[in-house]
């Protein structure tokens, strides 16, 4: 058990004459700041007994040049005003937090917070005795559980580093990225989440890693991902001209609106259909938490694209809005390639016909959440129950396996 005490002794005024000045009001800050200064003098000071690597660290120190180091840090150093800040190309000094200027974004932070999860917390029990039996489940079920292993146990490691790798770097704003921070946190689980259901279920971990290389439905996915990230992970690329501030739109459209907009969607639902036919009712759990997390990555990423278009609306031309209609389109077609790998005849209550009417209900979504005009008209969601399980407020598990309290006391709101 973490024990303070032994901390806070050392916080104690150790002589009477030290406690009679701590108890004085500041009434000479310029006489403390000198006490303070050859105070701090003092104890660079090297000493008889100090050993000689200790020596040379003091020494090191006085060598330190403090404004070469600010000076590295990015942004200007004056205290920040909320006008000095923005999305993409801000100048303002980046680790200062507040004011903010994007209250969603931190609000978002708060929220993801409050609804952690980890993978362990789920019974795997029935699902490794249904996954284990000769009867427990159909080829096509099975079929099913595998490719989604298969897709997500990558495809969250993609998205991760193209947060990590690309896009931090290139969002001028402290609130959103210490909400990046948190989703790539949440990413991680995810990764996790997938290896635990693979390593419970007793999978073969080289055939579910290595699908998204092997199985043309899901390598197809990763890729068109991919191509989205190799210009601005380039180490060397930077925002603030049209051309590279387009670049990084195109990203955020890849990542936010298609692979964690409508690539997700196909396996989730079939996942969540599992669970809601009382099968594997771990992974669907899994899954379900997911979701949930997905559901506001969406949502930031929509904000920021939205965010980036009020502040450069000269990126967003006919040109670009044609460009980001494709991507979303293109995305989507990938997805229905997918349900039709994935679900060769019907299974689970759905088939790929119903799945390819979800998916273009999706990506009007996506299309309109970014100010795009609806390109499949007339689309209805065959399957509402989705729209329930990230919608609805929930005040425990979809599934009713278990109550989950966190000490952050706000686990398991879907907003
Ligand atoms: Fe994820
Ligand atoms: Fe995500």
């Amino acid at each position: 058990m973490l024990s303070w005490d032994e901390f806070d002794k050392e916080d104690q005024p150790a002589t009477p004459a030290a406690a009679a000045q701590s108890a004085q009001p500041a009434q000479a800050n310029n006489a403390l700041n000198d006490q303070a200064s050859s105070a701090v003098e003092d104890a660079r000071q090297v000493n008889a007994d100090d050993s000689d690597a200790v020596a040379r660290a003091k020494a090191a120190l006085d060598q330190l040049d403090i404004q070469e180091g600010l000076d590295d840090l990015e942004g200007a150093a004056a205290r920040v005003q909320v006008g000095d800040k923005q999305m993409i190309n801000a100048r303002a000094d980046l680790n200062q937090l507040v004011p903010f200027k994007y209250d969603w974004a931190w609000q978002k932070y708060l929220d993801g917070c409050a609804n952690h999860w980890m993978p362990q917390e789920v019974n795997m029990t029935a699902d490794i005795a249904l996954w284990k039996s000769a009867d427990g489940l159909t080829e096509d079920e099975r079929r099913i559980v595998k490719r989604n292993l298969g897709f997500f146990s990558t495809a969250d490691s993609l998205v991760a580093n193209n947060l990590v790798l690309a896009v931090y770097r290139l969002i001028t704003n402290p609130e959103c990225r210490q909400y990046i921070l948190r989703q790539a946190f949440e990413e991680a689980i995810h990764t996790h989440a997938y290896q635990y259901c693979i390593e419970s279920l007793g999978m073969d971990e080289g055939e579910i890693f290595n699908m998204y290389h092997e199985i043309p439905s899901v390598a197809k996915k990763a890729a068109w991902g991919l191509k989205y990230t190799r210009a601005i992970s380039d180490p060397t690329f930077n925002t603030g001209t049209v051309e590279t501030d387009k670049e990084l739109l195109r990203n955020l459209i890849a990542y936010y609106c298609v692979l964690e907009g409508v690539f997700f969607y196909c396996g989730f639902t079939q996942i969540l259909s599992m669970g809601r036919r009382n099968k594997m009712t771990g992974v669907a759990e899994q899954f379900q938490y997911i979701l949930r997390d997905e559901s506001m990555h969406l949502n930031f990423g929509i904000d920021v694209i939205n965010q980036i278009k009020i502040e450069n609306p000269h990126l967003w031309d006919a040109q670009m809005k044609d460009e980001a209609t494709q991507m979303i389109l293109q995305g989507t077609q990938l997805e229905i390639e997918y349900a039709r790998d994935t679900m060769p005849r019907g299974v689970l209550g759905m088939n790929a016909a119903m799945m390819e009417d979800y998916l273009k209900f999706i990506a009007n979504r996506r299309l309109t959440q970014i100010g795009l005009k609806e390109e499949y008209p007339g689309t209805s969601n065959p399957f509402p129950w989705m729209s329930e399980i990230m919608d609805l407020k929930k005040e425990k598990n979809f599934f009713e396996t278990r109550v989950i309290e966190y000490q952050t006391g706000g686990a398991l709101s879907w907003d």
